[in-house]
């Protein structure tokens, strides 16, 4: 195939935009998956905006039958993919861990962690053939370091980046590069939510600590996941890559 082509799942999310667009402007081709229609649509409809190549599939990213129709409609359409962008999240509940709904835990692992980890199962036979393949899961800093009111999203993102490194180390023979990549917070619907959650709280915590004083922007992340599913070395792989104004290294 002419050009490169991978999947990208909550690409209708504030971040998936920006990765989707970010993917556009490099030419390659993008399944856009989401939970409804409208998401999809939307991130589709930003690639073509800008000229570009895009495809859409419905999925929850929990569930394992919705996990292989957009691995098999990929294979379908292109036959195989060169990358693949495990974004798709939630934060889940904001609560003290004492009071930490269970049902929510339960929730917020399947969308962070289940997913990522059918998602690598399903999207394997697509990468394991195709040219420089590259997976990159999305974790966090809430990966590296503790998230208060956060527990469930906290243990999601520190197990993403476990998972990376055990798939990493088990496609290594394949030449399939897997990375973590672990923003600090990022402006947007998702940081909205969480500061409108805590009352100010969540602001205290994270913009006032971080080096930069300012979250992170949507296009910031986007440029380091093309960097990482598109250019980066091969030999580069089982990382944990933070993108966080300083917040981990204070
Ligand atoms: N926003 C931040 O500050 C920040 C920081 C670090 C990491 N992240 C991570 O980046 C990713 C994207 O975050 P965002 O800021 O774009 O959030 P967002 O809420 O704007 O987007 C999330 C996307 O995931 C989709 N999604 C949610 N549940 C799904 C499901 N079950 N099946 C399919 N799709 C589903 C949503 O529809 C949405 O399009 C998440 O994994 C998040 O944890 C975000």
């Amino acid at each position: 195939m002419d050009r490169k082509v991978g999947v990208v799942t909550g690409a209708g999310g504030d971040i998936g935009i920006a990765v989707c667009q970010e993917l556009a402007r490099r030419g390659v081709g993008v399944m856009c998956v989401d939970r409804t229609e409208d998401y999809a649509e939307r991130a589709a409809n930003a690639i073509r905006a800008l000229g570009g190549i895009a495809e859409t599939a419905i999925a929850d990213v929990s569930i394992e039958g919705d996990v292989a129709g957009y691995a098999s409609r990929c294979r379908d359409i292109w036959g195989e993919a060169n990358f693949f962008l495990n974004l798709a999240g939630i934060e889940g509940a904001q609560a003290p861990l004492m009071s930490y709904p269970t049902d929510m835990w339960d929730r917020v692992m399947n969308v962070n962690l289940r997913s990522m980890f059918l998602g690598l199962k399903a999207m394997f036979p697509l990468l394991h053939h195709a040219d420089t393949p590259r997976i990159v899961n999305m974790a966090s800093t809430g990966g590296l370091t503790a998230t208060p009111m956060l527990a469930a999203y906290g243990a999601s993102k520190h197990a993403v980046i476990g998972l990376t490194k055990t798939a990493a180390i088990e496609f290594a023979r394949y030449g399939i590069a897997v990375n973590a990549l672990c923003p600090g917070p990022v402006e947007g619907t998702m940081m909205g939510r969480i500061q409108q959650g805590e009352g100010g709280q969540a602001y205290q915590r994270y913009e006032t600590t971080t080096p930069q004083w300012r979250y992170g922007k949507p296009l910031e992340v986007a440029q380091l996941a093309a960097f990482l599913l598109l250019d980066c070395p091969m030999y580069m792989t089982g990382q944990a890559i933070g993108l966080d104004g300083g917040l981990t290294a204070a």
